[in-house]
């Protein structure tokens, strides 16, 4: 059995992945803005990916911009039939690298098109609305008008599954009077833990929870416990970190981040990890975690 086959599976929407994917942030030049320093190197990440058995790539077409699906497409395309990218819309960047938000009709739209160009794709498997109308984390307004408009995309078939991303319980219900949603990406690992109760909804709605910074985002966790639990297993923070997140729940997909070949790897073996009742005890109990993740807002 490999470490994926380890993970298990969940769905998104009528696709079954392995509950470990990939998150292609990372393979940007520094910021998420502009090339990367080494393509090839990006190349190499997607391609091993790919080899070691990932079928849920997480991507957007603001990441560079454009630049992470172009290196998407030149790695891996023709696509594999199991593989699943999910790609997310909502904002855009600035000539500074600011991050900007994008969401009336036309500009989800132009995304839409960007990210089927890009990708090299007539048609997006999963798209993730990305509420921007806070940056820097969850808040309430109506998101009607852009899942509207992302329904009518879905309609004229260029998206086939639609998910949330950076959004309120509220948010969700809402917009599930309006299409099905398959998926809700939200920040959430060992230091940050607000979505608990949602987690936990989404699960009984059999809906895939898809945190983002699993490893605490540009500045990774960082905890004496979390370390003392990797010494003891004879693993690393990081693992030991995707492997409480594989454990608590059912729903959660992982799509941990890096530009690194090697820490894929690490990564992907999180799976191999058992963590004994103790362990789960001490991790769930942290505190004096760094809450690593940077204020930067990248979505
Ligand atoms: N919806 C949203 O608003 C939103 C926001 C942010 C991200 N996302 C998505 O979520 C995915 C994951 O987030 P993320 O990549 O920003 O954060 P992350 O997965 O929490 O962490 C990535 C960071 O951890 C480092 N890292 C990865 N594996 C490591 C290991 N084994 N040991 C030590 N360091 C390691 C990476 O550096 P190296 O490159 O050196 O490995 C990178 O600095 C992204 O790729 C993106 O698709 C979505």
């Amino acid at each position: 059995m490999t470490s994926l086959e380890k993970a298990g599976w969940y769905s998104l929407g009528p696709r079954r992945v392995h509950r470990l994917g990939y998150g292609a942030m990372q393979l940007a030049g520094a910021g998420v803005f502009g090339p990367p320093k080494d393509r090839n190197a990006a190349v190499a990440v997607l391609r091993e990916a790919i080899e070691l058995g990932v079928d849920h790539i997480d991507t957007s077409d603001f990441y560079g911009p454009h630049i992470t699906n172009q290196i998407i497409r030149e790695a891996l395309h023709p696509y594999r039939d199991d593989l699943t990218i999910v790609t997310k819309i909502g904002a855009k960047r600035g000539a500074d690298a600011s991050w900007l938000p994008a969401t009336s009709p036309d500009e989800l739209t132009q995304a839409v098109h960007d990210n089927l160009r890009n990708l090299g794709l007539d048609v997006l498997d999963v798209v993730n609305l990305r509420s921007t109308i806070s940056m820097y984390g969850p808040a309430e307004g109506s998101l009607e008008p852009q899942v509207t408009a992302m329904a009518e995309l879905q309609q004229r078939g260029l998206i086939r599954h639609i998910g949330l991303s950076n959004v309120t319980r509220r948010q969700i219900e809402d917009a599930r009077h309006i299409c099905p949603i398959v998926c809700v990406q939200n920040l959430y690992n060992l230091a940050h833990r607000d979505d608990d109760g949602l987690i936990d909804t989404l699960a009984a709605e059999s809906i895939a929870y898809v945190p983002f910074f699993p490893l605490g985002g540009f500045s990774p966790l960082q905890s004496s416990t979390l370390s003392h639990v990797a010494t003891r297993l004879e693993a690393t923070p990081m693992q030991v970190a995707l492997a409480w997140l594989l454990r608590r729940s059912p729903n959660i997909l992982l799509i941990p981040g890096t530009s690194s070949v090697a820490h894929l790897r690490e990564n992907l073996a999180s799976a191999e990890i058992s963590l004994p009742e103790g362990a789960m005890a001490a991790l769930n109990d942290l505190d004096g975690v760094k809450k690593g993740v940077d204020v930067s807002p990248a979505v």
